[in-house]
């Protein structure tokens, strides 16, 4: 029996010595099912005490107790020291849901300009912008409009308190109210032939509301060169309007009036909501109004440095976020300038 207890100690030791090096919880559960359960090697062995002889029984008995008081007050500080150790060092839970990464996307007006873009830049348009801080010049007076134009109104612009160098004030700063002053810088700067559209941002002093902001963006389209006809006009327009809202539209150009173009039209189409049959979003019309367009004036040729005996040229302008909106089925432009990732994830 000694003999048997003395196998056994250096069985223990070893254990014990591996648990050292390697306390996991399963290496320490199997050390206690091995040893200190009540059919472990202890256990085992104290069952037998029974038969020792006598004279043997205190020297056994010693033997056996000091290996059950190795092996269990081991085990006791191994998983003491374990726990202790689980607790400094926070525990990787490898079944938590990842953290998802959010991509960015392009905005739903930025879409839209790009397609326009695109379309454009296919047909041999150059792409050009100018500032938002813009001057009567521009915005209004080479553009034809006559000094006492409604659209010069207070109500209509927004005016910027600006400084001549002298330090007196100026009257005649603005924040653009359409994109068409870009054609205008653009005449100046480039002879023709010149053809570019003009994407950016435009301001009006109106009040918010599901259907109009004070900031929209527009993009404008111009193009100079000799010889250039309301055929062409009509032709680019069409083309334009087949890609970008379905080759089966139907369209038409209805006479209008802007004083930087002579002739003028608006460009409907039929409405891609109800297919020209009638809907509340074109007023059951069946038509929708898609952009502004025309011959240039000679009088804007002429503001722009330009020939008007020998170059003739069309424009056009259309709003960007109201086809977006129209695209979209969203029924109120303020969720276009909130920026709630509810909205934007829609157009990723
Ligand atoms: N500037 C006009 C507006 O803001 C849009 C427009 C109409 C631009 C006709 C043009 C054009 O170039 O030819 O409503």
């Amino acid at each position: 029996m000694l003999q048997e207890l003395a196998e056994l100690r250096s069985v223990i030791e070893k254990d014990l010595a591996a648990l050292q090096q390697d306390a996991s919880a399963d290496a320490l559960e199997a050390f206690r099912l091995r040893h200190l359960v009540r059919k472990g090697t202890l256990a085992a062995l104290t069952e037998r005490l029974r038969d020792v002889p006598k004279k043997d029984k205190p020297a056994v008995g010693k033997e056996l107790n000091a290996l059950k008081v190795l092996a269990e007050s081991a085990f006791k500080r191994l998983t003491e020291e374990r726990a202790a150790h689980a607790e400094s060092v926070p525990t990787l839970d490898l079944t938590l849901p990842g953290r998802t990464f959010r991509h960015g996307a392009k905005h739903p007006i930025r879409q839209t300009l790009d397609e326009i873009i695109a379309i454009f830049s296919s047909m041999g348009f150059a792409v050009s912008e100018g500032p938002d801080i813009e001057d009567d010049f521009h915005n209004f007076e080479a553009l034809n409009f006559p000094a006492d134009h409604p659209a010069r109104d207070m109500q209509d612009t927004f005016f910027v308190n600006a400084e001549n160098a002298d330090g007196s004030p100026r009257h005649d700063v603005l924040l653009r109210t359409h994109t068409s002053p870009v054609q205008v810088r653009q005449m100046l700067n480039q002879k023709p032939p010149i053809r570019s559209i003009m994407p950016g941002r435009v301001y009006r002093n109106e009040a918010i509301s599901a259907r109009s902001l004070a900031e929209f963006h527009q993009v404008e389209g111009l193009y100079v060169d000799n010889g250039v006809s309301l055929a062409e006009l009509k032709g680019t327009l069409v083309a334009f309007a087949k890609q970008f809202y379905g080759s089966d539209i139907r369209y038409r150009f209805r006479p209008s009036f802007f004083p930087f173009t002579e002739p003028s039209a608006e460009m409907d189409i039929t409405c891609f909501l109800c297919g020209g049959k009638g809907c509340r979003i074109c007023k059951y019309s069946g038509w929708l109004e898609i952009l502004g367009c025309g011959m240039v004036h000679p009088n804007v040729l002429r503001a722009g440095g330009i020939d008007a005996e020998e170059y003739t040229g069309f424009a056009f302008g259309m709003g960007i976020e109201r086809v977006t909106l129209l695209r979209s089925g969203i029924d109120d432009i303020r969720l276009l300038y909130e920026n709630d990732v509810r909205v934007l994830q829609q157009f990723v």
